[in-house]
């Protein structure tokens, strides 16, 4: 696996916000893990669509997660993502979220790799090697260009 180590240094910006509600807490009164979880792999999967100019990319592994802080009802997280590596077919990102409220990191995740997908389901070369801040490689619509 030949992987493009993306230069360090940029660091993570922080996307996404959420509001922690009700339906997101466990029997402690925390936040629940698996909402979490789900929250990251979306906020991965819109980035990986960005960055390869894909819809079609699928989570392929999620490394080791330590959760070192929660939250409560009504705090408020933020969701930060960076690619650390474009391999050929793969995208490699860290993510970290952040209790905005405690200050307090809730928890890192090192490696997150999501896989770009043919039409036939199977992994595809994407091309890229560096990170864009633009949206210059979002996928268009299949209705853009017509009349
Ligand atoms: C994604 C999928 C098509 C890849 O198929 P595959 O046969 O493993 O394909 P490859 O062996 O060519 O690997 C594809 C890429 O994933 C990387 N990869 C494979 N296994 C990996 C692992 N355990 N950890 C990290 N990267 C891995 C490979 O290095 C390769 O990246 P590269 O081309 O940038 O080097 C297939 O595993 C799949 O469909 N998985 C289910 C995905 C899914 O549904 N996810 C949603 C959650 S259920």
């Amino acid at each position: 696996m030949t992987i493009s180590r993306v230069r360090q240094g940029e660091g993570i910006n922080f996307y996404s916000r959420k509001w922690v509600r009700p339906e997101d807490l466990n029997a402690n009164g925390t936040l629940f893990g698996g909402s979490l979880l789900r929250w990251i792999d979306e906020e991965a999967a819109i980035y990986a669509i960005i960055q390869l100019g894909n819809q079609r990319v699928v989570t392929k592994f999620i490394s080791e997660i330590d959760f070192e802080a929660s939250a409560r009802q009504g705090d408020l997280i933020e969701m930060g993502l960076v690619a650390v590596g474009f391999g050929r077919t793969s995208v490699t990102m860290r993510a970290e979220v952040r209790n905005m409220i405690t200050r307090k990191t809730i928890l890192t995740i090192e490696r997150i790799v999501f896989v770009n997908l043919g039409p036939d389901g199977r992994a595809a070369p994407h091309g890229y090697s560096s990170i864009t801040y633009d949206r210059d490689r979002a996928p268009a619509s299949a209705e853009q260009g017509k009349d």
